[in-house]
């Protein structure tokens, strides 16, 4: 069955460029009605306009298909809110909600003011939160929902100045570890991409030869079918860009049991580092009451 959308409805947040357009193009391609929310500001969130969003529904109206532009800053719970509502007026319903809308205030921790951590945070993690939380009760009553968040490499891994994203980012996997098990009664599945794409957000940072082949559509076509009816996974986070994608997971060791009288003492810690943190044997847990009850398994 090819990944359709025929009588859905979508919401991508930050959609009036680079990914967050891509994901709303591709969606209204393949038969959804798509809520285009982007606040218009610059690369760190100053300023707002309603150019980028309209310019996006034009596209899609061009294409033959539905859209309708949402301006609010999905770091304001109200205008989350708002977004929602406006989905659920106009379209009467929504299965789909893209968690996509960035901003970027790049520091080195020692010189990062608490606003600027804070701004950061406050559009990736919680801009994230309000419009699922503001989406659940109205996936919950249809019994149906597909989630997607954005995370980032920056946040899985690591990257130079990039404290409030990377912290930001993988929070969201955090979060979504918790609502994977809440959603799925309900029919809400949730996963997430770690994206790589050349967009005004990474074109200064990427080598000018990869450029073409970092295509947001190449992303698009994870996140269509992670949002798609045929997808059962869920709390699912792919690496996906330039046409690579794989699933990656927080991973724990085999590790070691101390014995009861060694496992207060720090020596016997480090005689038993170099296993402790051997990731040869690594393996992931689907929650953490398997994780528990794999820590408590020999008594
Ligand atoms: P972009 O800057 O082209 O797009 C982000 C969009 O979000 C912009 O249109 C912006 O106006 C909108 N936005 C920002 N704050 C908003 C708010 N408060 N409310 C509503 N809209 C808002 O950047 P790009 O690359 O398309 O980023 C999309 C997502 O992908 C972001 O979450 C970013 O962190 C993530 N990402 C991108 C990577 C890449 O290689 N391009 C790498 C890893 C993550």
């Amino acid at each position: 069955m090819p990944v359709r959308f025929d009588g859905r409805v979508a919401i991508v947040t930050g959609a009036g460029s680079g990914l967050g357009r891509s994901h709303a193009l591709m969606l209204a391609s393949r038969g959804a009605k798509v809520v285009v929310n982007d606040l218009g500001g610059a690369l760190d969130g100053a300023g707002r306009s309603s150019e980028a969003a309209d310019r996006v529904v034009a596209e899609i109206k061009a294409g033959g298909a539905e859209a309708l532009a949402n301006y609010d800053s999905v770091s304001d719970e109200a205008g989350a809110k708002r977004l929602i509502e406006n989905a659920v007026s106009r379209f009467g319903r929504i299965d789909v909600l893209v968690n996509n809308a960035g901003i970027l205030r790049d520091k080195t921790f020692a010189k990062m003011a608490s606003e600027d951590f804070r701004a950061v945070v406050d559009v990736h993690l919680m801009g994230s939160v309000y419009c699922t939380a503001a989406a659940w009760p109205h996936m919950r009553e249809a019994g149906y929902g597909r989630i997607v968040m954005t995370s980032s490499g920056a946040g899985l891994y690591g990257n130079f100045g990039q404290s409030n994203y990377g912290a930001a980012k993988m929070a969201l996997v955090g979060l979504v570890n918790v609502i994977k098990l809440e959603g799925r009664k309900n029919g809400i599945l949730i996963n997430t991409v770690a994206p790589i794409a050349a967009t005004r957000m990474t074109e200064a940072l990427m080598p000018k030869h990869a450029l073409p082949y970092l295509k947001s559509e190449y992303v698009s076509a994870a996140v269509l079918y992670l949002c798609s009816e045929e997808c059962q996974s869920s709390g699912d986070v792919i690496s996906v860009g330039a046409g690579y994608l794989a699933k990656t997971s927080m991973m724990e060791a085999e590790g070691v049991y101390l014995a009861q009288d060694q496992a207060a003492d720090p020596d016997s810690v480090a005689a038993a580092y170099d296993k402790i943190t051997d990731m040869s044997s690594a393996r992931p847990f689907a929650s953490a009451a398997e994780y528990v009850d794999h820590v408590l398994a020999r008594f």
